[in-house]
């Protein structure tokens, strides 16, 4: 397979193994792709789910949102944690409307300057919203690359970094033209937090595993590198 099938393999695995129905996969609008992908980076799909249903119902809209004081932004956030992401969630409302006419910028590398949102977020958003060529890389999708193209070192170095990036970068390049992008997104994202598991990686139900190179070496727990200490 190596880079070339990749994406392929990944999409249409998510078709018959990958999740479906969640409420922010029925919509290509980039403020409640946003709002999901924030609240998921540190809470569990089953407790989002009631959260981001709420939040939605008082804030329909990027303006709402915006035009909301803090104190009323805050219940809606109340028990899940991690507040700073909520503050930042209201700040980037309010910069959409004072320089970006209320709407989110289409390209992942404009997204990735609001606050609050990195690259790999920027690049969710811009890859659901828009279909955009964007890869991710969060902590799920390094594990997937550095087993499948056998990356060594620990994914917390620049060096690495850079290397899985451009890795991702190539791997949807090298795809077909109509390559779906919220597919494979999603696919990935399923694969690296269900199969490819840190201590138990399901090989035997992984649609890469025939081109994998930490498995073709039985070297699956030894990648990605642990940190040293
Ligand atoms: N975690 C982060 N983004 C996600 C998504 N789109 N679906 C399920 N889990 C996720």
């Amino acid at each position: 397979a190596g880079l070339a099938g990749f994406a392929s393999v990944v999409v249409q695995w998510q078709g018959t193994h990958g999740r479906h129905g969640l409420p922010w996969q029925g919509t290509t609008d980039p403020y409640r792709i946003w709002l999901s992908e924030i609240m998921l980076q540190q809470t569990q799909v089953a407790t989002v789910i009631g959260y981001y249903e709420r939040f939605l119902q008082r804030f329909p809209t990027i303006r709402s949102l915006a035009q909301a004081s803090q104190d009323e932004v805050m219940p809606y956030w109340a028990g899940l944690g991690y507040y700073a992401r909520a503050r930042n969630l209201h700040r980037c409302a309010q910069v959409l409307c004072e320089s970006w006419e209320g709407k989110f910028p289409r390209q992942a590398a404009e997204i990735m300057t609001l606050p609050g949102i990195g690259r790999s977020t920027a690049a969710a958003i811009a890859a659901f919203a828009y279909g955009e060529r964007s890869p991710i890389m969060d902590g799920n999708v390094k594990r997937v690359f550095t087993r499948y193209f056998g990356i060594e070192g620990e994914t917390s170095t620049r060096a690495v970094e850079q290397l899985l990036w451009q890795t991702a970068e190539q791997v949807v390049q090298a795809a077909p033209a109509d390559l779906d992008m919220s597919a494979y997104t999603q696919g990935l994202m399923d694969l690296g937090s269900g199969v490819c598991t840190r201590s138990r990686p399901a090989c035997e139900a992984c649609p890469l595993a025939a081109g994998c190179q930490a498995r073709a070496q039985g070297r699956q727990h030894e990648l990605p590198t642990p940190k040293r200490r």
